[in-house]
Order: structure tokens, then C-alpha cells, then sequence
């Protein structure tokens, strides 16, 4: 297992470029099954989390190649719809594969995905949206198992909201279910994630009919099949709005290129309320901070609200800030395996439900810690360049999952991250 010894305080300056969405880039790779034939993903980031998705592709007989940013996935013919246990486990989104393997083959069978380091990860919203085209499911030994009725899946209005609002992965499983099904499918209470309206637009190109993209009702009318396409995914916001971090807690001024400030709204929002300059370029932004960090308020919710995936990442800013701040999570109320890890660190953090009060302090001190959630361990990176010593980090393998080699970009801007393989 890799830990990463990372040495700071440092000041970070220059251009670091934001790879393909890691979670535009999972349910579209689930979307090519929709069609026969070899669809190509461009901008595909180099990730743990797509290498393993297109394990996951691979063991229902669906090749899958890379070459450099692009990936192709040959879904001419599935021979095996079954999504194992031991493959789902791993990741949470191979959930995704449901909706179109039950559209295109007419049954499937998935692991139930198991929980992870941010808490319970239910699906009973996506299993409600299949239902309500028609899908027969039920649960065996620990798989889904779904089957569209005789005469196929039926589209009418579904509402998918639930206790924390939309779900993102539920949108797109039952979205891409309604486009093969008969007649006209409105989802109620969608997911408006930047990554879900770029799953809406690839299928779309796929020729799909999905209107209200990006709005929180869906339209979709149910067409006889989709072609093969070569898509190009966008960019990743939540790579993007770290390294906004990573400028902003070191003192120093990146070009952060390759993203949308479009989609980023609440994120340059509180970066402004805490005293950081973003100024918007052609291609993403110019992000600096010199003077003092400012405390901040940060509630967690579905888009366009602050995303949740960015939570950690803000927590360890502000854990530097001139007063008091307080961070609440309203999507994954455990979200928080950060907080002991930079208390290691003197952050002086005291969590209070699914809230956490930041007194902010003028430094934070080198430790050993540990990463556990993907985004949490990204944090600890950002500590690390601020904290003054030397800070090691064990179980790495979890930031690989979501940033394509962290520390070269990183390093090429002035980090000293060394990956040491243990
Ligand atoms: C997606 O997960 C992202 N993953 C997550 O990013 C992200 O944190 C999350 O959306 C929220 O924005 C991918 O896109 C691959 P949800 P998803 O369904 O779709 C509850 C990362 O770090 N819920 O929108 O699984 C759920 O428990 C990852 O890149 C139900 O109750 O999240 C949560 O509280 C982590 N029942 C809330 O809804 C359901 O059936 C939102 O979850 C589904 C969800």
C-alpha cells in the first residue's frame, strides 16, 4: 500500500490542468450499454474507479480499450447482464449498470452495493423509478434481481426524490431505463448534476429524446433503440474546485485549466466569502488568495447547492480561517472520517451532529494520517502542503480512486508530495 510524505508549508504557483469527469465519465461508460456497437468516451480520466468499471463491463462479455484519453466500449452483444458481488463492492456506482442492462436485455441481476467509508448508501429510490416503468425486482441473496414484464417497460411520471433530496446515480439508472421504454417517461424531483445533464446529452447524441436537461423534471420519450457514438466527457468540478483549494490554502495563485466556472457557482461563491480572487479565463480560471482566510458558512445539498464532494476539501481551508466557521452535511450525515485526522493535525474541529464548528487556528502541524473516503484523503493532502513538517499519509490507494496522479500535478506547481510504495 503507497502513502504519500508530504513536506510543507509550501506556496503553490503556475497551471495545473482538470482531468474528464471521474463521475460524468462512470455512468456514461454504463450508457454505452444502451447501444450495439462500439461507442468511444474522450477525456476519459486515468482512474482506479474507470479501470475498475471497465472490469465490471468486461465480466458481462463487454470489451473495453484505452488509448490514451480515450476509451471504447463494445456493447455489439452482453452475454452475461449478471453485475458480481465481488466487482460491485468495490464501487458504488457500478449501480449504475441496472438501468440499461435491464432496457437492453430485459433482465438483470446486480450485487446490492455494499456501504462505504461516508455512510449507508441505499438504493431504494432507483429500485422505486424501475418499479414504476414496469420492472419486476427482487432481492436474492444479496442481488437485485429485475426483469421487465412481457410487452416491456412502460414509461409514465415518476416522482424520485427522497429523505435527502434527489439521488444523482437513481436519476441516471432510471433515465436511461426510460429511453427504451414505450411512450413518454417524466422523472419529477431529478438530479441536476453537471453529470447527469452530460449523461442526458450523450444519450441525446445516441439519439435518445430527453428534454428539461440540467432542470429538476425530465422528459423522456421512449425510442426502439440508440446507436453507438463517440462522446467527450466534461470536465471534472470536483478535481477542479480542489486545486481552487489547494491555491487558496497555500497562499498561492494557480491557472486552473479545463473546467467550467459555469457549474461551479456555490463553490466560487464561498471561495469569494472566504477571501479568495477567482477570475473566470476561456478555458477555467485564475484562482489566488493573499490575504487572510476568512470563516465561512457551508451547508452541503443537491446541485446547484454546494456539493458534498468538496465538504473536506473546504473543512481543512477553513480550519486556517481568522474565526469561527461551522460546515453542516445535509447529504451524508457521516461524512466526516477528515475530522479526526486534521484534529491530528491541530484543526481543534468538534463535530455536533451532522455538523462540524472550525474555530480556525494560524497553523496546523505535520502528523501521520490516514485517508479513508476518496475526497477526505484529498483533504489531507491540502493539509499536508499547508501544515508546517512533514505529514504522511497511509492508504493512498483511496485518493488514486478519484485524482489521476495527484502528486505530479501537484508537484508541478511547487507541492513536495513523495509517493513511497510500502
Ligand atoms: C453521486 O453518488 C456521486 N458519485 C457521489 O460522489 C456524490 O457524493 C453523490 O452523488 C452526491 O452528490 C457518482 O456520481 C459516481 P446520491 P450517488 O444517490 O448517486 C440518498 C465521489 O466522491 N439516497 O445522489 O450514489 C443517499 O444516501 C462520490 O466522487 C437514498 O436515500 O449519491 C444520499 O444521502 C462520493 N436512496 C443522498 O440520497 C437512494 O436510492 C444522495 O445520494 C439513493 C440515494
Amino acid at each position: 500500500m503507497d502513502t504519500f510524505e508530504i513536506d510543507g508549508p509550501v506556496r503553490l504557483s503556475g497551471t495545473i490542468d482538470v482531468a474528464g469527469s471521474k463521475n460524468a465519465t462512470l455512468p456514461i461508460m454504463a450508457g454505452a450499454l444502451l447501444a450495439g456497437g462500439q461507442t468511444i468516451i474522450e477525456n476519459a480520466p486515468n482512474l482506479a474507479d474507470i479501470a475498475g468499471f471497465e472490469t465490471i463491463l468486461q465480466s458481462l462479455g463487454v470489451p473495453t480499450q484505452r488509448s490514451g484519453g480515450n476509451l471504447a466500449i463494445d456493447a455489439t452483444k452482453i452475454e452475461n447482464p449478471v453485475g458480481e458481488y465481488d466487482l460491485v463492492r468495490k464501487m458504488r456506482a457500478s449501480i449504475c449498470i441496472l438501468g440499461p442492462l435491464l432496457a437492453r436485455c430485459g433482465q438483470v441481476k446486480v450485487s446490492m452495493p455494499g456501504g462505504c467509508a461516508i455512510g449507508d448508501r441505499p438504493v431504494d429510490i432507483h429500485l422505486r423509478g424501475l418499479k414504476e416503468l414496469g420492472a419486476q425486482i427482487h432481492l436474492e441473496n444479496g442481488y437485485i434481481v429485475a426483469t421487465v414484464p412481457p410487452g416491456g417497460l412502460r414509461g409514465k411520471q415518476i416522482f424520485l426524490g427522497g429523505p435527502f433530496g434527489s439521488t444523482v446515480l437513481g436519476t441516471d439508472n432510471v433515465m436511461m431505463a426510460a429511453c427504451l421504454a414505450k411512450g413518454t417517461t417524466v422523472i419529477e424531483s431529478a438530479a441536476c448534476e453537471p453529470e447527469v445533464a452530460d449523461l442526458a446529452n450523450f444519450l441525446n447524441a445516441m439519439g435518445a429524446k430527453i428534454k428539461g436537461i440540467g432542470s429538476p423534471r425530465l422528459t423522456i420519450e421512449g425510442v426502439k433503440e440508440l446507436k453507438p457514438i463517440r462522446y467527450k466527457v466534461i470536465g471534472d468540478r470536483i478535481e477542479a474546485g480542489t486545486f481552487m483549494v489547494a491555491a487558496a490554502i497555500t497562499g498561492g495563485s494557480l491557472y486552473v485549466r479545463h473546467c467550467s466556472l459555469n457549474d461551479m457557482v456555490a463553490i466560487t461563491d464561498r471561495l469569494n466569502h472566504i477571501g479568495v480572487d477567482v477570475e473566470e479565463t476561456p478555458d477555467g480560471c485564475f484562482v489566488n488568495r493573499s490575504g487572510p482566510i476568512r470563516p465561512a458558512d457551508i451547508t452541503t445539498q443537491p446541485y446547484p447547492g454546494f456539493p458534498t464532494d468538496l465538504q473536506a476539501q473546504f473543512m481543512t481551508l477553513l480550519a486556517l480561517a481568522n474565526g469561527n466557521s461551522v460546515i453542516t452535511e445535509k447529504i451524508y450525515p457521516d461524512r466526516f472520517m477528515h475530522v479526526a485526522e486534521l484534529n491530528r493535525m491541530g484543526a481543534g474541529l468538534r463535530k455536533e451532529g451532522p455538523s462540524v464548528f472550525i474555530p480556525g487556528t494560524d497553523k496546523l502541524v505535520a502528523a501521520p494520517v490516514m485517508a479513508s473516503d476518496l475526497r477526505a484523503s484529498a483533504a489531507l493532502v491540502l493539509a499536508g502542503m499547508a501544515a508546517h513538517g512533514k505529514t504522511i499519509i497511509n492508504r493512498v490507494y483511496h485518493i488514486d480512486r478519484g485524482y489521476e496522479k495527484i502528486e505530479e500535478k501537484l508537484n508541478a506547481v511547487g507541492a513536495k508530495i513523495y509517493r513511497k510504495q510500502i
